[in-house]
This record gives structure tokens, sequence and C-alpha cells, in this order.
């Protein structure tokens, strides 16, 4: 399974590189940290509409679901702080952990990093499947969160590292497949338990994932980059050679030794993230994550089986919708896969933006004229309408915003600030993923159908920025992408100038050494 092929650095010296099954197997086992945070996005969604969950933990709210629809709003039957907390809990756990991720990835390796994770599942699962109160319960998600904060730190570094430069957005976006597969795997889990067993099974599920990162993480290569970033030269060179089916690596072993010369300077990682220089990847990272979660996608895969119960399908027939959504996400995200190294990132977000604004904008009209507050008379015909359109507007996230908002960040920061941003990029997306989950429903109950509205005009905004600000790095390598991605951008080419720093301590205005407009750089 070995390919050959190269890849041109910025000084035209070129990077031989096999496609080794080292890397594939080291990449699919890496990945499975994904599995896990899925498999958590998933279960919420579940349990949360389930009965006899609500009945155990959330009693108030399950009279109220009980009651019907006769004193509530449809859309604010489940609209309850302790419900959204409960969600939520892991994602305020997983951004806290982020930050001391990002050190034990910068100082003691990805792979340690990502057994922390898998040692933080296993406990989070275990607490979580005896829970006897909401107060284990959410103990057991912080837990599951700090796994969540370790592994989405180290996961797309270590994959974007070790991947021959021609197929890393491909062998990234494996994290993101796991994602969308544990996300699958809780709704069939969910669907399963709904008619059979007890909702303690579904907890317990989610202790398979965690076994398969721990040992997986066992398993897998350090890659090169952190092992010479950590001063282990020689035996960074041996990997890069294992890796790569080579010995021909020393263009690429340079490359990484001068990234990691670089790197020693910098003292302090998170203060340097904030220096001028820095200034385009950081804005870059910060705006797709917002922008990764404001696509409103979360709405859908947390609240799925809400959301179609919400509007008039009955509970059996909501969970079996969000099986087929979670099915659409998995097969578009190989879409992704196969596209992403060929057609590149920027194509894949603007035609991905414009297919979520037409099928939010069609939900919207439909659920607007058919879902009041007291009734709803969605035909069968309009009900697989919406159904179609959600899984356009899932399709579309699943190729681009979904694998995409975690692929870039990974693969633009130099070393020297690499652990920081990626840290910054895990906790702004949490962050906002956490606002979304503890707000959705509160804003269904208040925007109503107007949420797509709202979500749909969000897709606008970022596509623009996708077509005017976000540069393609498609196939440059990763150590290079300051001279042949930054330096070459129309705008962010300002920020690259050596001499920045100093000119800005001097409190002098930048001269900005900006190339002008280059359309090259744009698609
Ligand atoms: C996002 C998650 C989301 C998932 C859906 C991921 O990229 O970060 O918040 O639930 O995609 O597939």
């Amino acid at each position: 399974m070995t390919g050959g092929g190269f890849a041109t650095s910025a000084n035209g010296v070129e990077f031989e590189a096999k496609i080794t099954p080292i890397v594939i197997i080291s990449c699919i086992m890496a990945a499975t940290g994904g599995l896990m945070f899925g498999y958590d996005v998933g279960v919420s969604g579940g349990v949360t509409s389930m009965p006899d969950f609500l009945e155990k933990f959330f009693p108030v709210v399950y009279r109220k679901v009980q009651a019907g629809t006769e004193k509530d709003s449809n859309y604010c039957k489940y609209d309850n702080q302790g419900l959204q907390l409960f969600t939520s809990s892991l994602y305020l756990a997983g951004l806290t952990a982020t930050f001391f991720a990002s050190y034990t990835t910068r100082t003691r390796g990805r792979r340690l990093t990502m057994l922390i994770a898998g040692v933080f599942f296993i406990i989070g699962v275990a607490l979580n499947a005896g829970a006897q109160d909401l107060a284990m319960l959410i103990a057991g998600r912080i837990l599951l969160g700090c796994g969540v904060g370790f592994a989405n730190q180290a996961v797309p570094l270590f994959l974007s590292e070790i991947a021959p430069t021609r197929i890393r957005g491909g062998l990234n976006i494996l994290f993101q497949l796991n994602i969308t597969i544990g996300i699958l795997f809780a709704n069939l889990v969910n669907y399963g338990t709904a008619k059979r067993m007890g909702m303690e099974v579904i907890v317990r599920f989610g202790g398979n994932p965690a076994l398969l990162l721990t040992v997986g993480a066992l398993l897998v290569t350090e890659t090169p980059n952190s092992l010479v970033e950590r001063g282990r030269l020689d035996e960074g060179k041996a990997v890069l050679r294992r890796i790569r089916g080579t010995d021909n690596v020393e263009p690429e072993f340079a490359d990484l030794l001068e990234a990691s010369r670089l790197a020693k300077e910098v003292k302090h990682p998170f203060r340097n993230l904030l220096q001028r220089k820095n200034r385009p990847q950081l804005v870059i990272a910060v705006a797709l994550q917002i922008f990764q979660q404001c696509t409103g996608i979360n709405a859908i895969m947390f609240y799925a089986p809400v959301l179609f119960n919400t509007v008039g399908f009955g509970n059996d027939a909501s969970l079996y919708s969000a099986v087929v959504t979670g099915a659409v996400n998995v097969l578009s995200t190989v879409v992704s896969i196969y596209s992403v190294d060929k057609v590149g990132r920027r194509f894949l977000l603007l035609e991905a933006g414009f297919q979520m604004f037409f099928s939010q904008v069609v939900i919207a009209i439909i659920l607007g004229i058919k879902v009041t507050d007291h009734s709803t008379n969605l035909s069968k015909g309009f009900a697989i309408l919406v159904v179609v359109m959600i899984c356009t507007y899932v399709a579309a996230f699943a190729w681009s915003w979904g694998p995409l908002g975690w692929l870039i960040p990974s693969e633009t920061f130099p070393l020297e600030t690499r652990s920081a941003g990626q840290s910054v990029t895990v906790c702004v997306n949490l962050l906002f993923t956490f606002i979304i989950a503890q707000a959705f429903l509160s804003m269904l109950c208040h925007f109503k159908f107007g949420i797509f509205i709202f979500f749909s005009a969000w897709v606008l905004v970022m596509s623009f920025f996708v077509m005017f600000l976000l540069p393609e790095t498609k196939n440059v390598p990763i150590e290079e992408m300051t001279e042949r991605v930054w330096k070459k951008h129309w705008f962010w080419a300002r920020f690259m100038d050596d001499h920045n720093d100093q000119v800005f301590v001097n409190g002098k205005k930048s001269n900005g050494k900006s190339n002008g407009f280059d359309p090259s750089t744009r698609l």
C-alpha cells in the first residue's frame, strides 16, 4: 500500500513521501479520538427527549412534555435550563481542559495527550453509567468534557503533522469522519434503547470508543515535528524515514529543524500568539470556530429528536429521522475526504455555503407556515420535505465547515504557535458549542421557525469571509505556510513583514510589505 509522491517546498526542493501503511494505520487509530466527541454530541439529543431519562433526572420537563400541547407552545416544551446544562456542561469542561492539553501537547507530545484523553473518557463513561442522580451524571459529563478537550487538541495536530502533504486534508478529515460515526452510533443506540433497553445502556456503549482511543494512543508513533520540537532529533529523523517510507528525508527534516529553531525562541506561546505576525492564523482559527458553530449544526445534532418532535413527528419517527440525518452526515464526510486535496478547501466551503443557505430558508418557510404555537398541521409531504432539506443542509456542512473547521487551523499555525493556536481553536469551538447548546431550546422557544433564518444569515456572512479572507492551503507543506500562503495573500501579507513586531513596538505605523491582490492565492 505504498504510493510514491513529492511535494515541493518553498525554495523549490522536493519532499519525497510515500503513502505508507504506518501513516494510514496511525491516522486511523488517532482519529478514533473523534468517536467519543461525536458520541457525546449524539447521546445528548437522544436521551434528552427520552421519557424515562426525563422522568428520572428532569421530572419538571417530563411533566411538561407529558401534559401535551395545551399549556405550552410547541416550540417551548423542552425549554429548561437544567436540561440544557446537562448537554452543555461537557463543553464547558472541555474548553477549560484544552489549556492544560496545550501544555502537554507541546512539552510531552501529541501521543501522551491522546492517551490522557482516553483515560478521561473511560472514567467519565464509568461515572455516567452508574449515575444515580443528576450530580453524578453531570460529574461524568465533566470528565468526558476533559477528554474532549485533550483529544480535540492533540488529534488534529497529530494527523496534520504525520500526513504527507498531498493527502493531508483527507487524512485529517478522518477525525471528523469519526465524529460523525460517533454521532450516528449514538443515534442508533438511542433508537434501539428507546424501544427496548434502559437509558444506562446508551451511556455504557460510550465505553467502546473510549477504549479504542486509549489502546490506539499506546500503539501509534509520535510525530516527527513533536519529537524535533522537544529536542529528540535523531528519533525525529528515524520516525520521519519510517513514516515517509524513504531515506531521502533531508529536505523535510531541514524544514522541521528550522521550524523548531524558531519555536525554541518562543518563551510564552500564548503571548506569542498575539503578536502581529501571528494575527492572520489566529483570526482565521477563531473565526472558523465561531462560524462553524453559527451554521447551526449542533442545533440539529443535539436536538434533532427534540426538533423532529416539535414539528409534529411522533417519538419513534423523530429518532428515526435523527438516524437518517446521522447517516447523511457520515456519508457526506467521505465526499470531503475524497475531494479536499483535489478541489481545495475554499471551493468546498463556498459551495456548501450556498447549499446550507438555501435549505435553511426553505425549512424556515415550511415551519413558519405549517407549525404554529399550538398546532402542527405538517402533512406527510411537508414533513418529508423538512427531513430532505435538513439532510441537504447536513450534507453540505459535512463536506465543508465540519471537517475544515478542524483541518484549517491545525495546518496553518507555524510550529512555534501550533499547540497554543490549536488550544485557542478548541476552546473557541467548545465555547460556541456550549453557547448554542445552552441557548438553542430557549432560542427555539422565542424565535420559533425564525431560528433557521438566524442561522442562514450567519451562513451568508461566513461565505463572504471565505471568499475574501481565507487563503487556499491545499498541497502546501505544513511548515511552509508562512512563505507560500500568508506572505502571498492580498490582505494578510501586510502582517507578515519580518520587522513588523519591531515597528509595532516602536509605535510606528507598519508599512506592511503587502504583495497586493493576488488572485492565485484566492482560489
Ligand atoms: C463540530 C461539532 C458537530 C459535528 C457534527 C464537528 O465538526 O465541531 O460541533 O457536532 O461536527 O458532525
